[in-house]
């Protein structure tokens, strides 16, 4: 039993770490599987012998794994059984609550994000705010904790994948699946944000999905070490990074960033699932930022022509650079989202951006608006123009005959 966990463990590096491919591994644990019980082998054996792995490959990944499980084993309560991932922070393991006898899996992280100041109280702050959500499409938190100077977070184990899988396999989804996931997925939102948690960090890789096709938001209520701005200039070099999906506002380094940023991500992430091409490219995280923060956003039924205006209008309005302009909370947004999967226009995207271009003009603020609106501005200009012409010309009028009638 622990042979097959260590097994798993180094399968999974050994593709993590792109030393093989997926179907390298599936070929070689069949081989294992097949292999005679007189002359066990093991699979990093199996890995060298087919050529996909070096000794010394072998050798720097073994060691990672007797230190995770060195690492994991000494999480009181909690048998470890293998790892599922890791990202720019941390690593995931499965594991077994011994005292439930249930599947969990568990995010550990580094050591050195305790001695970031604050960090240690936030943890478990937001993992006690975390554990106080109960909803079938959040990623439940069961439990945070130390242990010999290692923070966890243990969870809900989701059987399936991630977003981020299905579009590093260039999957591009069809407007009615993924109208059903932001579903899943805004009303994910309206019961974390009604608890006063943001997540901050949306985007494909938090998003699983599992057998029963219900989607689950992962990694709400984690504390981030990092600020945004050192969080996203962290992703430099990843495909699917967390600048791809950041808020301008977060970008900025603004402290009271709230709900809003959780609606430009899911935007973003939006974005990407139905045009296949994340909203703003660049060869790296700093001009990507700088895109957020300046470049118009190519609307996304210009990229695929098959989507309804009323979804794209919603996209554009989720992802307005200015958090005003956005839905101001997930509930306006579900309105939207389930009008445009009737088949109806949205109800409030496009108005959303029509008072606040006129409320901006009463103010008499300089907006940024295309041609059709700039006319608009113009014209109403000139009718307030006439307005006070005549109101003057009247009250002169009044004046005038005022005058003439005092005997
Ligand atoms: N609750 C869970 N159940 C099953 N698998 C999980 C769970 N949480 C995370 N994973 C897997 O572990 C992987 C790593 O997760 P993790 O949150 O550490 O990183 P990430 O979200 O991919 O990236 P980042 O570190 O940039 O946030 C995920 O991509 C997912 O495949
Ligand atoms: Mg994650």
């Amino acid at each position: 039993m622990a042979k097959t966990n260590f097994d798993s463990m180094f399968g999974r590096l050994v593709v993590d770490k792109n030393l093989c491919s997926e179907n390298e591994l599936k070929s070689c644990i069949k081989i294992l599987k097949e292999g005679n019980s007189e002359s066990p082998a093991t699979l990093q054996d199996i890995l060298i012998d087919q050529g996909f792995i070096t000794k010394t490959q072998s050798k720097r990944v073994l060691e990672e794994v007797s230190e995770a499980k060195k690492n994991c084993d000494q999480i009181p309560g909690y048998k470890i059984e293998g790892k599922l991932g890791s990202g720019a922070m941390a690593v995931v393991y499965k594991a077994k609550q011994l005292s439930l006898n249930r599947t969990v899996a568990i995010k550990v992280l580094p050591n050195k994000f305790a001695e970031k100041s604050n960090y240690v109280e936030r943890f478990y702050k937001e993992g006690q705010l975390a554990a106080k959500l109960n909803h079938n499409n959040i990623v439940q938190a069961i439990d945070v904790g130390e242990a010999h100077g290692l923070y966890y977070f243990v969870m809900e184990y989701v059987e399936g994948k991630t977003i981020y899988d299905d579009l590093a396999a260039g999957k591009i989804f069809s407007e009615k699946e993924s109208l059903e996931i932001m579903i899943q997925l805004a009303s994910a939102l309206e019961h974390a944000h009604a608890q006063g948690l943001v997540h901050r960090d949306i985007k494909p890789k938090n998003i699983m999905i599992n057998q029963e096709n219900i989607v689950k938001l992962a990694d709400l209520g984690l504390a981030r070490a990092t600020s945004d701005l050192e969080a996203a200039k962290n992703e430099q070099g990843k495909a699917f990074g967390t600048p791809y999906y950041i808020a301008p506002e977060q970008i900025r380094g603004e402290i009271d960033i709230d709900g809003r940023a959780d609606i430009y991500g899911l935007g973003a992430t939006f974005y990407h699932m139905v045009t296949g091409r994340v909203p703003f490219k660049a060869d790296n995280p700093s001009d990507v930022m700088k895109k957020h923060l300046r470049e118009p956003l190519t609307p996304p039924d210009h990229i695929n022509t098959s989507l309804s205006a009323g979804l794209s209008e919603i996209i554009e309005t989720m992802m307005a650079k200015n958090k005003n302009e956005r839905y101001d909370n997930p509930t306006d947004l579900l309105t939207d989202l389930r009008s445009v999967l009737n088949g109806d226009t949205p109800l409030l995207a496009k108005r959303k951006f029509d008072i606040e271009s006129l409320e901006s003009l009463e103010e008499g603020e300089m907006v940024e608006v295309e041609g059709e609106e700039v006319l608009y501005k113009a014209s109403t200009l000139i009718k307030y123009k006439i307005a006070m012409v005549v109101m003057a010309a009247i009250i002169m009028l009044l004046l005038v005959s005022l005058i003439a009638s005092k005997p």
